[in-house]
């Protein structure tokens, strides 16, 4: 058994081989580095610009928006699968969410719960809205990122973001 670490959530993963995405943020395997070799972008103490702070506040309230939305939809679904589907985006969106604390080093908000729709159909087409949009501003949160760790971030979250559309269309 080998130790990996993923240097965009800094969570280990325990496994005989890397994973081809990571298991807890979503971020590609290429992100993934054997414990000994991974730097974490949360382990950068370099201090971070204004619009990159108000950036990943952005970042916080979109991530946990979707996590609520996420469990309302888990909530929802009348599939096993789609349950379950619903509630691993929930936890990837949180982890992003933590993510986004731990570089700003400020404690987690309490989350609001929201609202969504009662039908699979509407609960897909918003996911897609949601996570299209998230798209969108990671790319160009990454481009106004002047710090190195920053840009990684938003360039890994945009990839995470755009594979749970590519997930939604392939249902
Ligand atoms: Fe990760
Ligand atoms: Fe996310």
């Amino acid at each position: 058994m080998k130790l990996y670490i993923c240097e965009i959530c800094g969570d280990a993963y325990i496994g005989e081989e890397k994973p081809t995405d990571c298991p807890f943020c979503g971020a590609k395997g290429n992100f993934i580095k054997l414990a000994s070799e991974a730097k974490p972008i949360i382990e950068e103490k370099t201090p971070i610009s204004e619009l990159s702070k108000k950036n990943l506040m952005e970042t916080l309230a979109l991530e946990t928006r979707a996590n609520a939305i996420y469990l309302c939809m888990a909530g929802k679904a009348q599939e096993y699968k789609i349950q379950k589907m619903y509630k691993r985006l929930a936890k990837v969106e949180l982890e992003h969410a933590v993510i986004a604390t731990k570089l700003l080093g400020i404690a987690m908000p309490e989350i609001k719960v929201e609202n969504c729709a009662d039908t699979n159909e509407e609960n897909f087409q918003k996911t897609i809205e949601l996570e299209d949009h998230a798209t969108e501003i990671y790319k160009k949160f990454a481009s106004e990122a002047s710090e190195d760790n920053i840009r990684k971030l938003f360039g890994a979250l945009m990839q995470v973001e755009a594979g749970h559309i590519e997930l939604i269309k392939n249902l």
